[in-house]
């Protein structure tokens, strides 16, 4: 059995991807220092594929402790979750985000060439793009400007990735960029936990829907769009989490030293409002907004090219935004304030 070493692996998206790689027959092995995760994740996930998940508490820039964790278990892919992720905390402590997502991914690659991993996945985002000129994005965009510290992290980050790769005597490595992940597992044992008020549009929707917030604003209805709010690709977090298996099975059939950047969304955008109203819709619950002034640094209007996903990784999104919202809220019906 294949042996995906997932860092960051209790968090949102890695969390979902352990349920995917185990499903699909690999052996994820998790390493997370729980800075923005739970270990009730870790509970839930055994729960979830009735097997018990090898997790390591460590932070994956200890690359003494890596290197005997990936030797121990054998691992031969790494999927890279291991980040920090916040837009606005990134412009106010850039440098934290530039030593934990920049100077953390140089030092693991240092020494990847020198230990059995095969295969990389980095987690990679739509934010590189910047504000797109033309839609749906395609792959071979330019990288415009990003609008955070965090957008820059990832820009650096997929060079890194790529020039590296390059000159690996055996690594095939891809950036998957996401789109706007939303939705938890359809059983709500996982799901997103945002640590104190969310700053994203679907966590602070279903907790005002729970009565947890007053009121959602808008943030601008004066966008060039059909309805003013800014639009979006909302893509499935399971169906997200399904594409890294996919990028696993692809980078077996390649070569060392390749690489490539695959979009993952839905190729659909969707408003602020719709987002709102199709929530309505699917919950019956009435969400009490308002509309507000623009967020600074926010793209009007950004959706994929699902092409290269569809074509190359033989993956597209099986579920609508229905679904995702209906999970995200079954979610967050568990939670507690
Ligand atoms: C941001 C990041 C993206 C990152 C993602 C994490 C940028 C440009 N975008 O995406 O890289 O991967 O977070 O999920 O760096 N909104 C409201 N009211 C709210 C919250 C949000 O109207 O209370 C609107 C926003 O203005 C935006 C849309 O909802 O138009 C989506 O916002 P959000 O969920 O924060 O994601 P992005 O900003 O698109």
């Amino acid at each position: 059995m294949q042996t995906v070493l997932v860092t960051g692996g209790a968090g949102f998206i890695g969390s979902h991807t352990v349920v995917e790689l185990a499903e699909a027959g690999y052996r994820p092995v998790i390493i997370d220092n729980f800075s923005n995760s739970k270990y009730s994740v870790i509970e839930a996930l055994q729960k979830l594929l009735r097997q018990t998940v090898t997790y390591y508490e460590q932070d994956y820039q200890d690359t003494d402790k890596l290197r005997s964790v990936i030797a121990k278990e054998q691992v031969d892919s790494i999927v890279h979750f291991a980040a920090f992720k916040s837009v606005g905390e990134s412009v106010k402590k850039p440098l934290q985000y530039y030593s934990n997502n920049v100077s953390g991914l140089v030092e693991l690659f240092r020494f990847l060439d020198s230990v059995s991993i095969k295969n990389f996945v980095f987690s990679s985002s739509c934010t590189v793009y910047g504000e797109p000129d033309k839609l749906p994005v395609i792959e071979s965009s330019p990288m415009k400007p990003a609008t955070s510290p965090y957008g820059r992290t990832k820009q650096m980050g997929e060079i890194i990735v790529e020039d590296a790769t390059r000159v690996s005597p055996a690594l095939r490595s891809v950036s998957l960029r996401y789109f706007n992940p939303i939705g938890a597992h359809p059983s709500a044992l996982i799901g997103e936990l945002p640590i104190g008020t969310p700053n994203n549009l679907v966590p602070f929707l279903t907790q005002t829907a729970a009565g947890w917030h007053k009121e959602l604003i808008v943030h601008g209805d004066d966008y060039p769009t059909p309805d003013g709010s800014a639009i979006r690709d909302y893509i499935h977090v399971v169906d997200l989490a399904k594409a890294h298996v996919k990028a696993i099975e692809y980078l077996k059939n390649k070569k060392a030293r390749f690489y490539n950047e695959i979009n993952v969304g839905t190729g659909e955008g969707h408003s602020v409002l719709d987002v709102i109203h199709t929530f309505e819709n699917v919950t019956g619950i009435q969400v009490p907004y308002k509309i507000g002034p623009r967020r600074e640094g926010d793209l009007v209007s950004t959706y994929a090219s699902t092409n290269n996903a569809n074509a190359i990784l033989d993956w597209r999104a099986e579920k609508t935004l229905d679904d995702a919202l209906e999970d995200a809220w079954r979610w967050q019906q568990t939670l507690h304030q």
